[in-house]
């Protein structure tokens, strides 16, 4: 039964070029000299972002309303306070991001609402907005950390504790920017959740899709390491006598990389991403090393295996080079399996605008992934050029924007039309 309360005028249509122009403004939040952007998760950039997208959105008749770990909440009301239809995405970057990585979705996400407006469509149920919280963990880790608090993965308290570099908290950039809302966290029913994102890899541009259906997201394991030696002299220690941490974590990296090489580890994405050195000075010897772990696949069972291998390795290495080592994992996230009506609702979408679309996986985490654990969840990809993402020359054409926001617009109608009682 589709909503008899539909009050259309018009058919709903994406607007392009308020699509583009919003994909141009908030790129200018944190742009960097090579056109990417660089807009760390709540800081004064981030807060630019989010207090133009929440102006936007009031403009709009939106109802805006932000929770205690600052998601923003956008909400188009519908005729019946039935479950929510929810969209969203990210507006925090890389240190060296692109400008469309997570903002994307976001602003697919506006457009569509804005474009329920232009043809006075009346849902019946309400359609939601979010902004996630600090999605990259590039400057607090884990990363997913707003979509992780609001699905109940990561407590609040623990959350607000953790600091970046500078010994800042979360909770204390929360305030710095006035974003430490008073909403509660969770707490409301979701009818389902669809999240448009740039792919990030290379499959839909090559293989020529529009748009990729995503059905999950490969499991993901984050380790922060500390390697400790001693400080010594460059000049008048022998080698055999030194304790050098930095010599255990070349050793260790190498050692990684080994790993994740060997056939029974096929399609490991393993990465050390962040290194820091103490005294981290050229004529001493370091006494510490600590460096970052990513490692992902599509099978749980491996990354267990390969978790076990890679502790191993390290506690062996740290103990030929008398090292003591500390390894902490900060963020376990099992492999991601998507509702595959959800996944129905996007393929009919994209049918009906006559894209052509692939089934895919995501080697890339998303909020999607969290929010799958409360809600029918699912994933609209488009192509980026040439694959590049985490980069400042991350790009996309207007035609994969224009039709990645066409197939979100049709598949949210169709949810926020259908009665509650139907699955989505
Ligand atoms: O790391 C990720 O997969 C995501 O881009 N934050
Ligand atoms: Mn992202
Ligand atoms: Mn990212």
């Amino acid at each position: 039964m589709t909503n008899p309360d539909i009050t259309a005028s018009t058919t709903p249509r994406i607007n392009r070029q308020r699509l583009i122009q919003l994909l141009h403004d908030f790129a200018q939040f944190g742009l960097t000299a090579r056109h990417g952007v660089s807009r760390l998760a709540l800081t004064q950039i981030d807060r630019a972002a989010r207090n133009y997208l929440i102006e936007l959105s009031q403009a709009a008749g939106f109802q805006v309303r932000i929770d205690a770990i600052g998601n923003i909440f956008i909400r188009r009301h519908g005729s019946h306070d039935l479950p929510v239809v929810m969209t969203g995405s990210h507006g925090d970057s890389q240190p060296q991001g692109g400008r469309y990585d997570g903002i994307y979705g976001v602003l697919a996400g506006l457009e569509a609402l804005l474009s329920l407006n232009d043809a006075n469509i009346t849902t019946l149920h309400p359609i939601e907005l979010v902004m996630w919280t600090n999605e990259e963990g590039a400057r607090f880790a884990p990363a997913m950390m707003g979509s992780a608090v609001y699905t109940g993965q990561l407590k609040l308290e623990t959350a607000y504790a953790i600091h970046d570099q500078a010994g800042i908290s979360v909770k204390e950039a929360l305030q710095d920017i006035h974003y430490l809302g008073h909403d509660q966290v969770a707490g409301q029913p979701i009818k389902a959740y669809i999240e448009a994102h740039i792919e990030q890899g290379p499959i839909l541009e090559q293989e020529q899709y529009p748009i990729g259906v995503v059905h999950g997201a490969f499991a993901q394991r984050w380790f922060n390491i500390e390697l400790t030696g001693m400080a010594a002299h460059a000049g008048t220690t022998p080698l055999h006598l030194r304790q050098d941490a930095v010599l255990g974590m070349a050793h260790c990296i190498s050692a990684l990389n080994q790993l994740a090489l060997q056939p029974e580890n096929q399609d490991v994405r393993l990465t050390v991403g962040m290194v820091q050195v103490q005294p981290n000075s050229r004529n001493v010897v370091a006494d510490k090393a600590l460096f970052t772990i990513d490692v992902r696949h599509h099978d749980d069972a491996l990354l267990d295996r390969l978790t076990l291998a890679i502790n191993t390795e390290l506690q062996h290495i740290a103990q030929k080079y008398a090292l003591t080592i500390h390894i902490d994992p900060c963020l376990n996230m099992p492999a991601i399996h998507f509702s595959p009506e959800c996944c129905r609702v996007i393929e009919d979408a994209a049918r009906k605008h006559h894209y052509a679309y692939k089934s895919m996986i995501s080697g890339a985490g998303h909020d999607a992934c969290h929010l799958s654990t409360i809600a029918p969840t699912a994933m609209i990809f488009i192509p980026c050029i040439k694959g590049i993402s985490h980069n400042e020359a991350e790009a996309i054409t207007d035609e994969w924007a224009h039709a990645g926001a066409t197939v979100l617009l049709e598949s949210l109608l169709t949810l926020a039309q259908n009665h509650e009682s139907e699955k989505p």
